[in-house]
């Protein structure tokens, strides 16, 4: 069940509305009201096609008024403010950018849905894959450091900063492609990832936007849920990664090299630069991947600036991916960055990769 967009954009607007209207700027909302519908855990997914919320016109006003008081209230505001941590360094502004940039991702998720889309740009040349991409790199291990620096914007959930031992590792150099899925699927009768249908000649469709189109053999596989991904991962004898190994593996990867930002409008074949430190490709964008690792907060965990962005999902069995995928914008991606979702969760751009057993 996805909300639909015009719920997303109002709620985009109204955030921006309740942290750097009403919080930062202790202006009074245009209407005390709308809030109650934008609440994003007030109103589960599934009502709120049916909520009065604004659409068309309504919708895009409101969306103009909020931004044309947020930048009143930003000339006014002391964003060097040392006992405003909300504020300092422009925090809430870098959430708020955050949050509209994680909103384009979710809304992409029911775009791709609707028949006879055009995308709106036209896919830029990738890089061609390095000549050999298979196979497994090493990891060292050791004394590792996990999460985001101090300094700089980052969420609640990716501090504190810490070390954590982990042991020696191999990763996959690449994401699973679609050709080692098919593979898995033609050998098991394992279900197929989201709008993937038979071709009726003994292959695959997969139908994106309404089109029909033949995956990509070399590009990630793409809408495979936790349980798809860690049945894969024990099909080719090996495991998914911990989220911390994963982070190990993606230390020094570029996000200027990855496919990011809805710029291609689907995964590509793993490219030339995008490797990270340890030599594995693609780490960051292309698709989520999936770890083993269960959402919870790191020792010393503080929630800020509100509980509800992540504390309320730690313990509740979501795992934890990593990476970002095509859909995501360039300025949410970091190595520290973690997401999650419920392990049965498939229109999201996720996907996996395998670490090597003993
Ligand atoms: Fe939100």
């Amino acid at each position: 069940m996805l909300s639909p967009l015009a719920w997303d954009l109002g709620h985009i607007a109204n955030f921006e509305e309740l942290w750097l209207v009403q919080t930062a700027g202790g202006r009074e909302p245009l209407d005390g009201d709308l809030g109650r519908l934008y609440d994003a855990i007030e109103n589960p997914r599934a009502g709120r096609n049916e909520l009065p919320i604004l659409r068309g016109d309504d919708l895009r006003a409101y969306m103009s008024d909020v931004r044309a008081r947020a930048l009143e209230v930003l000339e006014q505001l002391d964003l060097d403010d040392p006992d405003d941590p909300v504020l300092r360094a422009g925090f809430a502004h870098e959430m708020l950018i955050a949050h509209e940039h994680q909103h384009n991702e979710t809304m992409l998720q029911l775009l791709q849905m609707i028949d006879g889309y055009e995308p709106p740009l036209e896919a830029p040349d990738r890089p061609e894959p390095p000549a050999d991409t298979e196979g497994a790199v090493a990891v060292a291990g050791g004394t590792v450091r996990i999460g985001a620096p101090g300094d700089g914007f980052a969420y609640d959930n990716e501090r504190p900063e810490h070390e954590v031992e982990i042991a020696p590792f191999r990763i996959d150099r690449r994401p699973v492609s679609n050709a080692d899925f098919a593979e898995f699927i033609a050998e098991t009768g394992a279900e197929p990832p989201l709008y993937w249908a038979r071709d009726g000649a003994g292959g695959w469709v997969s139908t994106i936007f309404g089109r029909p189109v033949e995956p990509d053999p070399a590009a990630p596989v793409v809408h495979v849920d936790h349980r798809q991904a860690t049945a894969f991962a024990e099909w080719a004898g090996k495991r998914l990664p911990t989220e911390f190994e994963w982070e190990a593996a993606a230390a020094g990867a570029d996000p200027a090299a990855a496919n990011l930002d809805h710029a291609a409008f689907g995964t590509r074949p793993p490219a030339r630069g995008s490797e990270s430190g340890c030599n594995a490709l693609g780490m960051l964008g292309d698709v989520w991947e999936w770890t083993t690792s269960e959402l919870a907060g790191y020792p010393g965990f503080q929630a800020f600036p509100y509980p509800e962005y992540s504390e309320v999902f730690f313990g509740r069995g979501y795992p934890v991916l990593r990476g970002g995928s095509w859909a995501t914008r360039t300025n949410v991606v970091r190595t520290s960055f973690r997401n999650w979702d419920l392990p049965e969760r498939r229109q999201i751009f996720s996907g996996l990769r395998c670490v090597e057993v003993g």
